[in-house]
Order: structure tokens, then C-alpha cells, then sequence
């Protein structure tokens, strides 16, 4: 269903991720056609551009970026006619007439802000000051928000000076992602899961987010944050919420945000015992993480592992595990709810221990699994097994509707849409800090070095100790 026509304006609009998520994405949902051509993108930095050169870098961007799409050229061109760019100055008065003459009055005007969280506050003033700020507008912020609660209040209340919290939409783009929506669907929409999702039924919870890339070049802003505060404090808590909140009245996004912040405010602060940082080595082959950031004393992690637990009657008594890291194995994200024994073996020792294993897979292969137990076939007496009931999208939906947009995509058309349900509220964000915080302040206040692993390991080995010593074990990265 296509949008009404918009004017985009992306601030930072030749930087890194406009080149290769905001502008691609845009693209692809153009070809689908979901954009009309009547909708206006326009790029806005400090660059001296004009607009055929903005449209030839954004050609190149889509070239690279752009996937199947990019091989159609008509297409392309229509695209490009679409967009143009003004030179704009986030702390001087440079362009803010021009942009504000050519964005239009009566439409939705959505501004994104893929910049860095120091010229947020400055956007949003001058967007007010050439009144561009009145209800026809939103604003589109990315993440990092802030670094800790202080920056984030500081953040969300520059932000608030000229815009209500209904038009502020804060990004995290795993709440685009195709399998988190569905794990509401999966939660909210059988009837099969939910009397079982509690601490009567389900021993643990584990989260893995793991990555095969490095910091990349990104080591300047990464070495200032860390995993805890790169993955943890955003894309983990809101997987987290979503699979440990309490069914939400409504799909509607305060129904949904409200329950979120709930499970948020229940976070018991974790022990130092039950957290594991690490930093990845070099193999011979790739450089190891101090290299990369060329900081040799650095004590930034690039691996988090942690057991935490949220006090509230439904999961008293079941523990989280979360764990994320760069270089590991293999590039694996997934939820895995791991119910408990039957209370009672009729089949005898002999039979082995079992249990069902819910399993939601983010990527690469988006699906869900269910692990269920029965009887090894054969003559060979009652001896138990267990087999994946396998849903993975692209084989029960066949490759077509597989295809899912890109977690950018789909949250772009939902700024349009001015549904705010997959961003982050303002609330949610500090209360996520405020658990982070003393987490990142105790290692300070100890001087923790992190642990060194392999490059192409699944971590140090303490992580695997911090469910060893629980009697349970990490689910295999692969
Ligand atoms: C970003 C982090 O938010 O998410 C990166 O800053 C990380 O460090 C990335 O690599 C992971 O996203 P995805 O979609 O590739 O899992």
C-alpha cells in the first residue's frame, strides 16, 4: 500500500548509513511501490553539493548498495528525479532558508537525523527557528542515544523543547527486523505459547546476538562505547522486552511501549559475578582489536555475556542470559526459550533428559524452531529424541514473501505512517540506561580489563562458565 507523498529530508544525507541503508532502502521501497513519485528526498550536509551531484552519489550509493533492484534503470531514474540536496550548517544559519523553501507545507515533512547525537539539540532548534517544527513534521533519530542517562535526559529534552514526544521517533533497528515483529505474532497471536511463557515453565532464557565482523572502522566511535553500550543497552533490552513483557492490551505503540518500560523497571542490578566482558584478539590473519582502534591499552569490550533477572511475578525465578560480541564464530542472532523438564520421566533414566526448545531466529536464516520430543523410530524400545518442528519463513512462505524489506525500510515507511509502535520512547530509553549505567561504572571503578579471545571463537571462556556453573549450557553459535 503505497504512502501519501512526503518530503524526506535526511540530515547527514551523504554520511555512512544514508549511503548505505537510508537511500537504498528508499529505493527498493520506490520499486515496490510503496513511494510515489511525487514524494521529495532531500539530502541535507555540510558538503558543498548541488542537486545533480547529490543524485549522481546517491546512483553510486544504490550501485552498491542496492541489491536486486539497482538493475532497474527506469526505475532508477525516476528515483533520482526525486531528490535533491542543500547545504546546510547544523550550528550556523547556512541553508536553513533554502531548505525551508523547498520542503512543502501541507504535507508530512519528516526529517532524519543520521548524525551524530552532539547536533540533535542544534537540528532541532534551527528547524524551529525556520519553522519547519509545527505538527506537519517529525524527526527521525538514530542511536547511539546518548552514552548514559545524563546524556540521554540532556538529549530527549533538547528534543523536547521544540517537538511533543509524538513526533520523535528513535531508531532501533532491530525492532525493524522481520523475526522481532513476528515474535509478538508468535507470543500474542496462538494460544499454544502464552500460558507456558512464565517461570513455572520455562528454565532460562538466552539471547545471542553474534557477529563474524570486526569494529571495522568504526573503532573511533566504538572504542568510546563498547558492546554493552553498541548492542546491549539497545538491541538486547528491546529483544528482551519483547519477549518478556506482558501481553499489551493493544497493538498500539503506548500499550506496547508502556509494557516494555515496565520490564525495563523490574531489571534487578546484575552481580559482578554474572558479567563477562571480553576483546577479541588477532589470528594470524586479522588484526586484533587494539589494532584496529589503535588504542594498545584500550580496555573496551567488543563481548558481553550476563545473567540477569527481572523481579516481577511472571519470571521470579528464571534467568535471562544475554551475551553479544564481534569476531565470533559465526554471525548468529537468536532467542532461544528453553522450557524445563517434564516434572516426571515415565521412560527411565535410560531415556535421557529432553526439553523443548523455542527458538527465534533473527538471522541470517529468519524462522522459528521448536524442538520437540518423541520417539526415535525403530525397534530399538522407548528411546526418546529431539526434532525440530522448523519454520523458516523462506521455506513455509515460499522465496517471494520471504523477501522482507530491510529493518530501515520497513521504519522509514512507518515514520510516514506516524506509527510510532517499533521506536523507542523517550522513557524507555532512559530507564534502559539507568540499568546499564552502574554496570558500565563498576568496571570503571575496579579497572576491569577484559578477557582476550580468539578472533573466530564464540568468546572467552568464562562465558561458557557463567551458564556451566548453573548446570546449563549456551546453545552452539552456528
Ligand atoms: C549497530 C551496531 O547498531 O548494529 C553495530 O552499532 C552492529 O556495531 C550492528 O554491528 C548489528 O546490526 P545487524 O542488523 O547487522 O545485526
Amino acid at each position: 500500500i503505497p504512502v501519501e507523498p512526503f518530503d524526506l529530508v535526511i540530515f547527514g544525507g551523504t554520511g555512512d548509513l544514508a549511503r548505505r541503508k537510508i537511500l537504498p532502502g528508499l529505493f527498493r521501497r520506490f520499486v515496490a511501490g510503496q513511494i510515489e513519485p511525487e514524494a521529495r528526498i532531500i539530502g541535507a550536509a555540510r558538503s558543498e553539493l548541488d542537486d545533480a551531484g547529490y543524485r549522481a552519489f546517491v546512483g553510486e550509493a544504490i550501485a552498491d548498495f542496492g541489491g536486486n533492484e539497482t538493475r532497474q534503470k527506469k526505475k532508477l531514474k525516476s528515483f533520482l528525479d526525486m531528490l535533491g540536496y542543500v547545504t546546510v550548517d547544523a550550528k550556523g544559519d547556512t541553508g536553513w532558508e533554502e531548505l525551508a523553501e523547498r520542503v512543502t507545507d501541507d504535507r508530512i515533512r519528516a526529517f532524519y537525523f543520521s548524525v551524530g547525537p552532539g547536533l540533535f539539540g542544534d537540528l532541532a532548534k534551527r528547524l524551529h527557528k525556520h519553522g519547519m517544527a509545527d505538527a506537519q513534521s517529525r524527526i527521525v533519530v538514530e542511536k547511539p542515544f546518548g552514552r548514559d542517562l545524563e546524556s540521554a535526559r540532556d538529549l530527549n529534552r533538547g528534543l523536547a523543547q521544540h517537538f511533543d514526544e509524538s513526533q520523535i521517533y528513535r531508531i532501533d533497528h532491530y525492532l525493524g527486523k522481520e523475526t522481532v515483529q513476528n515474535l509478538m505474532a508468535v507470543r500474542f497471536g496462538n494460544m499454544l505459547f502464552e500460558p507456558l511463557w512464565n517461570s513455572q515453565y520455562v528454565d532460562h532464557i538466552q539471547i545471542t546476538v553474534a557477529e563474524t565482523v570486526g569494529v571495522g572502522d568504526r573503532g573511533g566511535y566504538y572504542d568510546k562505547s563498547g558492546a554493552m553500550r553498541d548492542m546491549v543497552q539497545n538491541h538486547m533490552m528491546q529483544l528482551l522486552c519483547l519477549i518478556a513483557m506482558e501481553p499489551p492490551a493493544k497493538f498500539d505503540p503506548d500499550a506496547v511501549r508502556d509494557e516494555k518500560l515496565k520490564v525495563i523497571r523490574a531489571l534487578d542490578p546484575v552481580e559482578k559475578d554474572d558479567l563477562v566482558r571480553g576483546q577479541y584478539e588477532g589470528d594470524g590473519t586479522q588484526p586484533g582489536y587494539r589494532n584496529q582502534v589503535e588504542n594498545r591499552d584500550s580496555t573496551t569490550e567488543s563481548f558481553v555475556a550476563l545473567k540477569l533477572h527481572i523481579s516481577n511475578w511472571r519470571w521470579a525465578g528464571t534467568p535471562f542470559y544475554l551475551r553479544t560480541g564481534k569476531r565470533l564464530r559465526e554471525r548468529a542472532s537468536e532467542i532461544a526459550v528453553v522450557f524445563k523438564d517434564t516434572p516426571h520421566s515415565i521412560f527411565g533414566p535410560e531415556a535421557g533428559n529432553h526439553r523443548n526448545i523455542l527458538t527465534i531466529k533473527l538471522q541470517p536464516n529468519e524462522g522459528i524452531e521448536l524442538g520437540v520430543t518423541i520417539k526415535e523410530p525403530g525397534p530399538g524400545g522407548m528411546r526418546l529424541v529431539d526434532v525440530p518442528l522448523d519454520m523458516t519463513f523462506a521455506e513455509a512462505l515460499g522465496p517471494e514473501e520471504a523477501d522482507f524489506p530491510d529493518a530501515y525500510e520497513r521504519l522509514i515507511m512507518d515514520v510516514i505512517r506516524g506509527n510510532q509502535t517499533l521506536f523507542m520512547r523517550g522513557d524507555e530509553v532512559e530507564a534502559a540506561w539507568a540499568w546499564t549505567d552502574p554496570i558500565i561504572a563498576g568496571w570503571q571503578d575496579r579497572g576491569d580489563v577484559p578477557l582476550a579471545y580468539t578472533s573466530g571463537s564464540s568468546g572467552p571462556d568464562d562465558a561458557l562458565m557463567l551458564m556451566h556453573r548453573d548446570g546449563r549450557r549456551w546453545r552452539e553459535i552456528k
